[in-house]
This record gives structure tokens, C-alpha cells and sequence, in this order.
């Protein structure tokens, strides 16, 4: 049976640094633990399955049995001349994960540096950066499902990957618990450098020669430049999700704001960087007590040292209600308030 403790400071377990308290608390080391999760008291309280915290505010205690997953591990399962299948445990942390990659040439990922997190929380939001996500790379993903209490695989496919999403926010939502995930990667790499300033930054480095050891550097210096570390100051990254609109509304809005960024999708629609039109309300760099918007993301919100999560729960309707009012566009949440 889990050790169950009672009371426990998710503090040190969430990036935004939010004081919390968990009514019971495990650690879950090893999939077959899961058999018995119903044997355990605590789970009449519900559970709340933690990953590394770095996609939640926490507006309270937590009145659940939070499981927090830290089953760990990279092996390799196969490979043949072109690819190398990987087998990760979800506690294993994302940005070891990467480097783990990167030192032995598997290409897929390096785009994907530095994100905070677990390969574990990978699919359930689908992460994403520099014009790559998860999914790119994802085969299958091994789950718990609560509600069957059976151990499931599902294919890329099934998890029904989109923009930030998947069927473990879906349908899925609060029944899944994710115990592993197998990536495929490129032994030939394809290098992905177009998306944002990556070129800009390789060309600073002086690159010449392009390695996928390269690409990581170079993402890694963009973001420790532009994205508050949450080991200093504490934040989830970016708020609220890129909202896709028609095109034709995109050129509405280009015709009334000259400047509007757009990154035309497949199809029709036209994703709007959401820290522009933030900026553009003029929330960049407000702070108040100890709670605010960072100075160099506007899609960022931050925590100074004690701020409470209601006050940035708040703070992120008020953002939402300008840009609806100036542009029109409801944003949406990519951060799950708790
Ligand atoms: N911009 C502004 N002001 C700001 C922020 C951005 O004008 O305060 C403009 C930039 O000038 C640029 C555009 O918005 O033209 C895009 O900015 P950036 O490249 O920084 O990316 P983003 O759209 O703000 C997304 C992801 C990030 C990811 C980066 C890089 C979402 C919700 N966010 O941010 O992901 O790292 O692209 O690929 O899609 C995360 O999900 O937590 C995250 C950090």
C-alpha cells in the first residue's frame, strides 16, 4: 500500500511557489501501485494526480489525495537505421529527458528544451515550442484509467493531439494517470529553425556547422532571456494560449491595428500571439504587492515571493475582460486554476 501522509506543503511542488496544503499526499514510484489505490483510505478524498507542477495555480488547500507521480527512467526499447524508440517514465523530468537526447543524437526534441515539467504532463497539454510539439515525437502514451482500473496504451492517434490539448483534457479529463510514454526519434535530424529568433541566436553563437546540440543552446538562451526562471521568480510560463481566428477577422483587425502579429495556420485560421495584444492593454510589467505580469513575457504571470493564487486568478479575468474589450477575442486559459 502507498505511504499516505496527511497535511503536506505543495509549496516546493508547484512553479508558481503558491502555499497550499494537501489533504493526503503520496508518492508513486512504480505503476502496479496503482492497482491498489482503492484499498488506500485516502481515496475517498479523490485524487489529484501531480506531475511537476508547472501547468496549475493553486487558489487553496487541495481537499484531495494528491498522487504525485515520479515514476522515472529512459530506456531504450528498438531501433533500426533511421529511428531510436525511447521508453520514459512520467515522473522523469521533460528537460532531462531532452538533454538525454540530445548527448546521443536522437533528434526530435531539442526544440523542446528547458520547459518545465514531466514527460508524464507532455501529452496531456501537448507541449509545445519553437515550431515543434510533442505529438511530433510521441508513439504512445501508457495510462491508468481510473475508471476501468485497467492499464491502457494509446496510440498518437488516440490521444487526439491539438493545439495545447489532447483527449487526457477532454474526455479523459481527471481518469487517466499516466505512467509512461514512448517517443520516436531521428537518428538523421531534421533541424527546425524558422520559428522565432532560433536563426538569429545561432548566427550570435556563430554557428556554422548545425548540430541538434546547437538548436537546444540556442532555444535554451531564448527562453532563459525572455522567460522568468521559476526557481527565482515563480510562474507556469505562458498564461493563456495563442487564440486561432478566421482569417478574414485577422484582417479586420489588421486594417484597425497596422502591427497585429499573425502566424497563418493549415486552413483558414491565423494564430494571434496573445502577449502582443496584452502588451498592447498595457499590461507588460504591472505589478501589484507581490503578483503581476512579467516585464519581458506580457502572456506570463508572475508571483514575487507571497502572492496568493486568487489574486492572480483574478488578475488574469481582468486581462482577459481588456483584450475582449480593445480586440474583440476572448482568450483562454492554458494554466488549470485548482
Ligand atoms: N509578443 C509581444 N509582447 C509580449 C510577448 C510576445 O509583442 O509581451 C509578440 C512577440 O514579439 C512575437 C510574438 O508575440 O511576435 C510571439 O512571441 P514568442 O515567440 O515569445 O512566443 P509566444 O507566442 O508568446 C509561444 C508559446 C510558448 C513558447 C513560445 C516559443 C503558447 C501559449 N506559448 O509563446 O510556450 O515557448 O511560443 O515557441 O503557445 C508555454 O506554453 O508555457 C510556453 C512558454
Amino acid at each position: 500500500m502507498l505511504q499516505t501522509l496527511t497535511h503536506v506543503s505543495l509549496r516546493p511542488r508547484n512553479t508558481f511557489g503558491m502555499e497550499a496544503f494537501a489533504e493526503y499526499y503520496s508518492e508513486l514510484n512504480r505503476e502496479e501501485e496503482l492497482r491498489s489505490l482503492k484499498d488506500n483510505p485516502a481515496y475517498g478524498a479523490g485524487l489529484f494526480v501531480l506531475g511537476g507542477g508547472s501547468n496549475i495555480l493553486l487558489t487553496g488547500d487541495v481537499p484531495h489525495w494528491v498522487l504525485h507521480n515520479k515514476i522515472g527512467g529512459i530506456d531504450l526499447l528498438q531501433e533500426d537505421d533511421e529511428y531510436v524508440w525511447l521508453w520514459a517514465g512520467a515522473g522523469a523530468v521533460w528537460h532531462s529527458f531532452v538533454l538525454y537526447c540530445v548527448e546521443r543524437g536522437y533528434a526530435g526534441v531539442e526544440n523542446l528544451s528547458l520547459i518545465p515539467g514531466t514527460v508524464g504532463a507532455a501529452p496531456i497539454q501537448n507541449i509545445g515550442a519553437y515550431g515543434v510539439e510533442a505529438k511530433d515525437v510521441i508513439e504512445e502514451v501508457r495510462f491508468f484509467d481510473l475508471e476501468q482500473q485497467t492499464f491502457r496504451n494509446f496510440t498518437q492517434a488516440d490521444c487526439r493531439f491539438g493545439y495545447r490539448d489532447s483527449i487526457f483534457k477532454g474526455t479523459l479529463k481527471g481518469r487517466a494517470v499516466i505512467t509512461s510514454v514512448v517517443f520516436r526519434l531521428n537518428k538523421i535530424p531534421r533541424f527546425h529553425t524558422s520559428y522565432g529568433n532560433i536563426r538569429q541566436e545561432l548566427d550570435v553563437m556563430g554557428v556554422t556547422e548545425l548540430s541538434i546540440k546547437h538548436i537546444s543552446d540556442a532555444v535554451i538562451r531564448i527562453r532563459s532571456a525572455k522567460l522568468p526562471d521559476p526557481e527565482k521568480i515563480g510562474n507556469a510560463g505562458s498564461f493563456f494560449k495563442n487564440p486561432e481566428v478566421p482569417n478574414a477577422r485577422y484582417e479586420q483587425l489588421k486594417a484597425q491595428y497596422p502591427t497585429i502579429p499573425g502566424f497563418p495556420l493549415e486552413g483558414d485560421h491565423t494564430k494571434i500571439p496573445a502577449g502582443w495584444m496584452i502588451e498592447q492593454c498595457g499590461w507588460k510589467g504591472y505589478r501589484e504587492d507581490d503578483y503581476g505580469v512579467h516585464k519581458d513575457q506580457a502572456l506570463v504571470l508572475v508571483n514575487y515571493g507571497n502572492a496568493k493564487g486568487a489574486d492572480i486568478a483574478t488578475l488574469s479575468v481582468k486581462i482577459m475582460d481588456s483584450v475582449k474589450h480593445r480586440f474583440g477575442i476572448q482568450l483562454e486559459r492554458e494554466v488549470q486554476i485548482i
